[in-house]
């Protein structure tokens, strides 16, 4: 799939799936699946790294997953995020994010929200950079919205997100993530729109769907937002093989000849 490829799904009704991937061991695992895209999402600072939130994502820890991911997948459609902060210090600085991202391997670029860079999504698309907006719930804005919240419930926030929606398709985005808004919200949006929408927490009307990976594979049973259906338990499957491992080393079974060199 390429970005042109997102609208034409939509105008086939063809629903477009993507998963957050970080690391060339899963992005080979991912590369012979039927998944579209690739989201090499700044929850990496979170999943990969263990910090609080996506604010501590930079642009070399996003290029560096986005080359691992690329390595390891590198016929997929892979977006990569574009970092906190990394495109609100002007157009210069946002375009040397952009390089970086793009001479990384990434294919399209998502940025959250739209008002005060409007110039920076205008000039990434006249750029020939796909660009990917993200409305609703936009983490980088944690700490302004109180935390991790649905968003677009009261008539005007909903009023904004739709708006906002209309302004990035305008500006020429291909795609746009709609995170954690009313299922009703998200079903207007995607009817007002050309481009897909792709939900996270926004119901089964959107034009496709985002998870990150380790939550569809249940990798972290203390995080289980009600959006994230477990498709698989990884994380039984993980501790039982390697206590497997450590009571085989400990009982002197493994390794065995055949797993030794002469
Ligand atoms: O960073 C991320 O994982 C994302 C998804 C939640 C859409 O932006």
């Amino acid at each position: 799939m390429q970005a042109p490829d997102f609208i034409q799904a939509k105008a086939s009704q063809r629903k477009i799936s993507v998963v957050t991937c970080y690391d060339y061991t899963f992005a080979r695992l991912l590369a012979g699946s039927s998944v579209d895209a690739l989201l090499v999402g700044d929850s990496a600072a979170m999943v990969m790294h263990g910090h609080p939130s996506t604010l501590q994502a930079d642009v070399p820890m996003m290029a560096s997953h986005t080359q691992a991911v690329v390595r390891g997948a590198s016929d997929k459609f892979v977006v990569a995020d574009m970092p906190f902060l990394s495109y609100r210090k002007g157009l210069a600085v946002a375009m040397e994010a952009a390089d970086q991202l793009m001479r990384s391997g990434a294919k399209a670029l998502k940025l959250e929200g739209v008002a005060g860079h409007e110039d920076v999504i205008a000039h990434l698309v006249q750029s020939g950079i796909p660009v990917m907006g993200h409305l609703g719930l936009q983490p980088q804005s944690v700490h302004a919205i109180g935390g991790y919240c649905v968003q677009g419930r009261s008539e005007e926030s909903a009023r904004m997100i739709a708006a906002q929606a209309k302004q990035l398709e305008g500006l020429g985005a291909f795609a746009i993530v709609l995170e954690c808004v009313p299922a009703k919200l998200a079903r207007a949006v995607t009817a007002a729109l050309k481009i897909p929408t792709i939900g996270i927490g926004a119901g089964a009307d959107c034009d496709g769907q985002v998870l990150v990976l380790q939550d569809l594979l249940d990798m972290n049973p203390e995080f289980r937002p009600k959006f994230a259906r477990p498709f698989g338990q990884l994380s039984g499957r993980i501790a039982e093989a390697v206590e497997s491992f450590a009571s085989s080393v400990r009982a002197g079974s493994f390794p065995q000849p055949a797993e030794s060199y002469e």
